[in-house]
């Protein structure tokens, strides 16, 4: 079985979460490997569908995500998570629970996140129309240690997922020849040898 991991991305809302997992979420698929995504927004419309934004509902949201991606990645799928996800206490219960955990940092000055503003969530939260929003009146702890650190102010959102990916083949969870076309290595070297002796005898190589 392959080796399952948790990719967890965390950051300001409009901070770039989806439009980088979603890329990597594509690169790890190519790679021949099973992945499920667990999007913060997704989310809340199933699994975490009632919950609010106190930090209780927030706090139970993750715990929500880490249990699902836990489940997951012990059986060997290459799992995404892309939520706020804005205390770290609770991101490190997920750490803890999950095990094979790369945390992702996706770093974005709140202006830069305001002016982008997909939704339209910030513009309500600066009305006062929403309260406790992340970034204007709700906290964003940063991570102190994340296995990888995105600056998506600076960088395009293809050059982020090349270093989340970086980082994955780095810590062992892709092989190191997995490409595109690769596929998951079912061979050791030896065996592959010998495969390809006994092919080229066969005259198929
Ligand atoms: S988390 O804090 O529990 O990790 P999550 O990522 O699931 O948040 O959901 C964030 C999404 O909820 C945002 O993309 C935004 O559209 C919406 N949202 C609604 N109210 C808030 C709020 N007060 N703070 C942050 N996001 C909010």
């Amino acid at each position: 079985m392959a080796k399952g991991f948790t990719v967890w991305f965390t950051g300001l809302p409009c901070s770039g979460k989806t439009t980088v997992s979603q890329i990597v979420e594509k690169e790890i698929r190519a790679t021949g490997r099973n992945v499920e995504v667990l999007d913060g927004d997704v989310v809340r419309t199933n699994l975490s569908k009632g919950l609010g934004f106190s930090k209780e509902d927030r706090d139970t949201n993750i715990k929500r995500i880490a249990f699902v991606c836990k489940l997951l990645t012990r059986n060997g799928a290459a799992t995404i998570a892309a939520a706020i996800s804005p205390y770290r206490a609770i991101r490190d219960h997920a750490r803890m629970e999950i095990g094979n955990f790369v945390e992702v940092y996706v770093r974005c000055p709140v202006e830069v996140c305001e002016q982008r503003d997909v939704k339209g969530m910030y513009k309500k939260a600066r009305a006062g129309e929403i309260q406790g929003f992340t970034g204007i009146d709700d906290p964003y702890e940063e991570p102190l240690a994340p296995e990888v650190v995105v600056d998506t102010d600076k960088e395009a959102p293809g050059e982020s997922a090349q270093k989340v990916m970086a980082k994955l083949r780095e810590l062992g969870y892709l092989g190191e020849g997995e490409t595109a076309e690769g596929g998951e290595g079912v061979y050791t070297k030896e065996e592959e040898e010998k495969v390809k002796e006994r092919l080229t005898n066969l005259g198929y190589l």
